[in-house]
């Protein structure tokens, strides 16, 4: 299996079909969280005024530290999940107040904080720092179970842990953020769950569900 040409080529494609999205123009790990944290029960469309609510009326962590809860509550109204929005207030509170004010600056620091999982941290880790760790979700379950023809059932942490294996062992070490969010937009533009746009891909010859005509039948998933 060439696990450099599914980078390249992925990386490749991300390139020529960029999304111009607010938060992929800073490095500050604050604003980067912010989003991140929206976008987690959310859709792109829907998050977007959101997050510029968020930043504009809380630049820096300290604002948001300062707000009350109810002028946070206030803000979401709408995005649903509130408990992202607590996690949110107490999280800016646990920086400014704990942390003087600094940002954790690793995956296994981000991992500490209230409401930041696996995909997360390495999504903050990746974007804000450079650091290697791929995310991993329904996305990235998708496009992989393709590519590489895996018939794990997605539902299990056996899957978890080979999906994180793979996508850790093909994120390029020079280009991490790109991998990362060329990996997000992939799976949600092109490599989509219904009606996957394989006329356009790039790794369609190379592409194993493709190939055996398994596109619909990948990933695996089993309801139990
Ligand atoms: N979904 C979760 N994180 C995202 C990001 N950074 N860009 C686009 N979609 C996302």
């Amino acid at each position: 299996i060439d696990y450099q040409l599914f980078s390249h080529e992925i990386i490749q494609w991300y390139r020529a079909n960029p999304r111009d999205l607010p938060w992929r123009g800073t490095l500050d790990p604050y604003q980067i969280w912010l989003s991140e944290i929206i976008l987690q029960q959310t859709r792109v469309a829907q998050g977007l005024p959101y997050y510029y609510k968020f930043v504009n009326a809380f630049p820096s962590v300290r604002d948001l530290a300062l707000a009350s809860e109810e002028e946070v509550l206030r803000l979401w109204q709408g995005l649903g999940y509130y408990s992202r929005a607590r996690n949110l207030h107490a999280c800016a509170r646990f920086v400014w107040h704990e942390l003087d004010g600094k940002f954790p600056n690793t995956y296994e620091k981000l991992l500490l904080l209230k409401g930041v999982g696996s995909y997360t941290a390495a999504a903050i880790a990746s974007f804000a720092f450079g650091e290697v760790k791929a995310v991993v979700d329904g996305n990235v379950f998708r496009v992989l179970a393709r590519y590489f023809g895996i018939e794990t059932d997605i539902a299990t942490g056996k899957a978890k842990k080979e999906f994180e294996a793979l996508a850790n062992r093909l994120i390029p070490v020079d280009q991490p953020a790109e991998f990362n969010q060329a990996m997000m937009d992939f799976g949600a533009r092109l490599c989509t769950p219904k009606n996957p746009d394989c006329p356009s891909c790039p790794l369609q010859q190379s592409c194993f569900a493709y190939q055996q005509g398994m596109v619909k039948d990948l990933p695996v998933k089993i309801n139990k």
